[in-house]
């Protein structure tokens, strides 16, 4: 049994993990939360915490032997709470850390999520001088659930609209990037492999790839047109295009995540398809397999018979 702290406990992802925590039932389970509005499961501890309060902070993680951070990161441009977590969590003689990641490998092209890239250059440079925190970087991709959109399939993590649009049989893909690749992870099995990794002796690897699914644009139509029974209206873009931040096409998402405000939600909806585009054609959502080879045991959902099971029946 170890301490676990859960900073940004009360999130979509966090609670994910933190009930596959709860099930495997062998640690003790604290969110750190800036409000006092608890909204937990029995049996996990809340503390509120002042992200601005180093003492604070140091006092809440005293005895934590690992941290794990689903702070949003969009709404901590700087990544100011994250650094302060991190500094306590040397300060505090935590053991182990693992920034708000949960996403793609690479971060280019996709500027909602620069903030993972300030707090990977952070942790590099807590560590330049010899290890004082060991970390992971959880990475498994996209959310498979969201290819169920709009239908809910995990938990907590609501569903999300993306560029592959199975309710309405069409998809947007790069022309000529058809073989691009993408890594979709189901949120489930992300908190699973999280629990595992919790529970593993070893020392963790930095890059922490979760290989849910490789497969290419072209496959994640096929499997589309298979599952949707019928042809998909594909839409293809020019890079070029979207280098110059031009969505040219018929549709756009007109679903936000719950952390983008209503002011920011029209740059984000154009944003985000041509940011997922394009790093996808720089190899940004080819993730790799860190923790599969950690945990050969586990298996993870495929997409073939997640997506079979969802559409099943629907029209
Ligand atoms: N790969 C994917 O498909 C995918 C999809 C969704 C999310 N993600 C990633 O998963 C991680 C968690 O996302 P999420 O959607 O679960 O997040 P979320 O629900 O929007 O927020 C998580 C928590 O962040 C805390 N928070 C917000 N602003 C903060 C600040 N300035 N300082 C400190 N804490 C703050 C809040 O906790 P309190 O209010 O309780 O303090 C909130 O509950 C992110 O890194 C996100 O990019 C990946």
């Amino acid at each position: 049994m170890v301490n676990i702290a859960v900073a940004g406990g009360r999130g979509q992802v966090s609670r994910e993990v933190i009930d596959a925590l709860v099930v495997a039932n062998k640690h003790d389970i604290t969110i750190l939360s800036r409000t006092a509005t608890k909204d937990v499961t029995p049996g996990v501890h809340w503390r509120v915490v002042d992200y601005n309060d180093a003492s604070d902070l140091i006092r809440a993680l005293k005895g934590v032997h690992t941290l794990l951070s689903f702070v949003q990161p969009l709404a901590d441009p700087d990544q100011k709470s994250q650094k302060n977590l991190i500094d306590a969590a040397v300060s505090a003689g935590v053991k182990r850390f693992a920034p708000s990641e949960y996403g793609s490998s690479g971060t280019i092209d996709m500027p909602w999520w620069a903030g993972k890239e300030k707090i990977r250059k952070y942790l590099k440079e807590v560590n330049k001088d010899g290890k004082v925190l060991e970390y992971i970087l959880f990475q498994p991709g996209l959310f498979l659930d969201y290819l169920a959109f709009p239908y809910k399939t995990a938990k907590h993590v609501a569903p999300l609209q993306t560029v592959f649009d199975y309710q309405n049989r069409r998809a947007i893909v790069v022309d000529g990037h058809e073989d691009a690749v993408m890594t979709l992870t189901t949120a489930a099995d992300v908190a699973a492999v999280v629990a595992q990794a919790v529970d593993y002796d070893g020392e963790w690897p930095i890059i922490g790839g979760i290989r849910g699914n490789r497969v290419t644009f072209s496959q994640i139509l096929e499997i589309g047109e298979k599952v949707r029974d019928g042809p998909f209206a594909v839409e293809k873009v020019q890079s070029q295009d979207l280098e110059a931040g031009d969505l040219k096409t018929s549709w756009a998402l007109e679903a936000r995540h719950q952390a983008v405000s209503e002011n920011q939600a029209a740059g984000f909806l154009t944003a985000v398809p041509i940011g997922i585009l394009l790093s996808s054609t720089k190899g940004a959502w080819d993730v790799s397999d860190e923790l599969n080879q950690l945990f050969p045991d586990y298996e993870f959902v495929g997409i073939r018979d997640f997506l079979a099971n969802v559409w099943d029946g629907r029209s």
